[in-house]
């Protein structure tokens, strides 16, 4: 049961990579501060190996390729298709020292103690079971290897995400993700991300709250963005009649109407980063 689940949300996210294609600059625009509070924690020098666990498009193993030269830098995430971007920005940018892999963060194909820094941005909360995750982590870690991680904190403080989350379970009549089922808002606060890190072996952890505000040229450039990269609801949405995606839109709008204002939108998020060491 656990397995057809994981494949099922592995399948989601290959579903939503043209898309995180399309986004990956605005993605990461989004992210950057977050990104900064993990390389500030990782503390990355000079012929370290790094790998970069979910990395979508590559944004934070991007920044870091330039501390860690001339160490390698692996950029992988569970779908070919996320690895296939990342792969392309890095050689847009004339990288070097950047190579990708198709890697499971639940069960790392790499030996143990292979990598001085492991970097999971926005990554860790969605897979079935995080503790695994974390282990995995620290195994793949050489002693005195160091973890920096990021995940989304509450869904009361990320309505840039929450709202359309709402309103395709408002539709459904059913919440989104269903009971048990791993989701952007999953691991919700500092102690429960800091306590599986220790519980994983890691030590001198300590973490953070990052503010994340995205800021969308408009409402309708939400619209246009968001539901396309959420790899929980994109498919949902594609199989729903015109109807009903309207009046999702409708209420995820009118909800998010309180963030634009003469000068833009900026609507809150809030990620958690914490770090330590094997
Ligand atoms: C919310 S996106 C974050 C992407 C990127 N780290 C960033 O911050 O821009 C989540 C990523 O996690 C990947 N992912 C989901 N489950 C995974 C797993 N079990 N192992 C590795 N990657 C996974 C998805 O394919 C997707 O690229």
């Amino acid at each position: 049961m656990s397995d057809d689940l994981r494949a099922a949300l592995h399948q989601q996210w290959a579903g939503v990579a043209p898309a995180w294609s399309d986004g990956a600059d605005e993605i990461d625009e989004h992210n950057a501060g977050t990104a900064a509070a993990m390389l500030a924690l990782a503390k990355i020098r000079p012929g370290e190996r790094v790998l970069e666990l979910a990395c979508g498009p590559g944004g934070v193993g991007l920044e870091a390729a330039p501390l860690a030269d001339p160490g390698e830098v692996v950029l992988s995430d569970v779908a070919v298709e996320m690895a296939e971007i990342a792969a392309a920005r890095a050689a847009a940018r004339g990288l070097t020292n950047v190579t990708t892999r198709v890697l499971d963060l639940e069960a790392i194909d790499e030996p143990d103690a292979a990598y001085d820094v492991v970097l999971c941005r926005e990554g860790l909360m969605l897979v079935v079971d995080p503790a695994r995750a974390a282990r995995e982590i620290a195994r793949v870690l050489r002693p005195g290897g160091r973890a920096s991680i990021a995940v989304w904190g509450a869904r009361e403080r990320n309505p840039w995400l929450g709202t359309l989350f709402d309103a395709v379970g408002e539709q459904l009549s059913a919440p989104i993700p269903p009971p048990g089922v791993p989701g952007p808002f999953s691991l919700p606060s500092l102690d429960v991300l800091v306590g599986l890190l220790r519980g994983a072996g890691l030590e001198n952890v300590r973490g953070r709250e990052v503010d994340a505000p995205f800021r969308p040229r408009s409402l309708d450039a939400w619209w246009e963005r968001v539901p396309n990269i959420a790899g929980p609801v994109a498919k949902m949405l594609a199989g729903m009649p015109a109807d009903a995606v309207g009046a999702i839109r409708e209420r995820a709008i009118a909800e998010l109407a309180a963030y634009a204002g003469p000068h833009g939108v900026e609507i809150p998020g809030l990620t958690l980063v914490a770090g330590g060491r094997r």
